[in-house]
């Protein structure tokens, strides 16, 4: 349970606030590759941190990330035409360029009144197959980002994300609660062809009580639970955070692993990033089509990635799978499992009236670290947050079964660390 004051700290993103300038101080997942595809492709909205904005390629190939509203009378520039290395507002034919900087005013050339103009802008890169912003002060800007995925061959991942109607913490909290497997998930774990055929499904459905051990990581935390297998051993499924809202699924069998980022869009949407990727083979063709597919982690969304099963159709839901067994809540599909659950619980969970038990572990210790990096981070913009160095974001998530009288953190301490061509761990 937390205090109003706490779940506001800990909630709120918007400029200004205590987490909302530390989620500024990370590279944060905004487009996938493909949506600005090439020179003078169409712009897209982007909603971050709730700052609207409208990232586009201009003629020579460069990315922008300018302010939505023309400086003008504030017309989307969504509806912009771009060409010859800016974006042009239709209404009165003012350009910007990648930098928001204004280039032309049609009605006042020659007077240097453009020079004056000038649109909040943030830095974009590419790499691993996505587009990343940096919002915050240009001298802190960190490295690009090299959590594992992102340092390979884009043939080794696959992409997909959803808006999801809540706020982004109790979609982090769904990451890193492995318990709810059992529970949610487990019709779905031996159909869903990204997870079906593991060993470890079994130790999944077998043991609904699992037990939580939660340690420390430079750049976050490892949730480590462990349910009971044959022969005297665990079976360990340990899922790392890294500040601010990387999640890794523990792998199933030679299936590629899930991860996740939580994006605020704003207090009350979260873009839900799914991603699968091998850290030793490039992904099949049946892997690929069946993440686009909408199967694993991934959900069919609309061009605005809204997924088709929402609120308003009641996710889809049907009684009779549900009744079944099937699907143990009765809605399809991993992703809009946890989104149905997530969004009923409303738009920012009320955390003063919940009643946490052994298995919210991670939960608490999550929140406890960012609320920790959040104050430590107002009180010294020197504050070395975790998660920013690449050693912090060279993390893997396990699945491995260790002897019942070891400690998983050291036992498993190879298999945690990511490292080019090594095989992951997984039952
Ligand atoms: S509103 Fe954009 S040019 Fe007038
Ligand atoms: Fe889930």
């Amino acid at each position: 349970m937390l205090k109003k004051e706490q779940n506001d700290l800990l909630t709120q993103t918007d400029s200004g606030t205590p987490m909302g300038e530390l989620f500024r101080r990370y590279w944060l997942p905004v487009l996938i590759a493909h949506e600005l595809p090439i020179p003078d492709c169409p712009p897209v909205r982007v909603e971050v941190l709730g700052e609207c904005m409208l990232a586009f390629r201009d003629t020579s190939g460069k990315l922008g990330l300018i302010d939505e509203f023309c400086a003008h009378r504030g017309v989307s520039l969504w509806f912009g035409r771009n060409e010859h290395d800016g974006i042009r507002c239709p209404y009165h034919g003012w350009k910007y360029n990648t930098k928001g900087q204004c280039v032309e005013v049609p009605s006042e050339m020659g007077t240097g009144f453009c020079e004056r103009i000038k649109l909040k802008s943030y830095p974009l890169i590419e790499c691993g197959g996505v587009i990343w912003v940096y919002m915050g002060a240009p001298e802190r800007q960190p490295p690009a980002p090299e959590y594992e995925f992102a340092t390979l061959p884009t043939e080794h991942s696959y992409m997909s994300k959803r808006v999801q109607a809540c706020n982004w913490l109790q979609a982090l909290e769904g990451g890193i609660d492995s318990s709810h497997v059992s529970f949610l998930h487990s019709g779905s774990l031996n159909r869903d062809p990204l997870f079906k055929g593991a060993k470890g499904n079994q130790y999944n459905e077998s043991d609904k009580a699992p037990v939580f051990e939660v340690t420390d990581a430079p750049g976050g935390l490892f949730v480590g639970v462990r349910r009971n297998a044959e022969d005297d051993q665990y079976y360990w499924r340990i899922t790392p955070w890294v500040m601010p809202c990387y999640t890794l699924v523990p792998p199933r069998g030679d299936h590629p692993v899930h991860g996740h980022f939580w994006v605020p869009m704003n207090d009350h949407t979260c873009m839900a990033w799914s991603l699968d990727y091998h850290p030793t083979r490039t992904l099949t063709a049946g892997e690929r089509e069946a993440m686009e597919g909408g199967a694993g982690v991934h959900v069919l969304v609309d061009d605005n990635f809204h997924p088709l099963q929402h609120k308003d159709n009641d996710y889809m839901m049907n009684r009779e799978l549900q009744r079944s067994g099937v699907l143990y809540s009765g809605i399809e599909g991993i992703g809009m499992q946890d989104a149905s659950l997530q969004e009923s619980m409303g738009a920012i969970s009320d955390r003063t009236r919940e009643n946490l038990v052994s298995t919210d572990n991670g939960i608490i210790m999550t929140r406890q670290r960012l609320m920790k990096a959040a104050k430590a981070l107002a009180a010294n913009p020197d504050f070395a947050l975790p998660g920013l160095a690449a050693e912090h974001q060279h993390v893997r998530s396990a699945a491995v079964l260790l002897r019942r009288d070891l400690a998983y953190k050291e036992a498993a301490k190879d298999a945690l660390q990511a490292e080019a061509g090594k095989p992951h761990q997984t039952v």
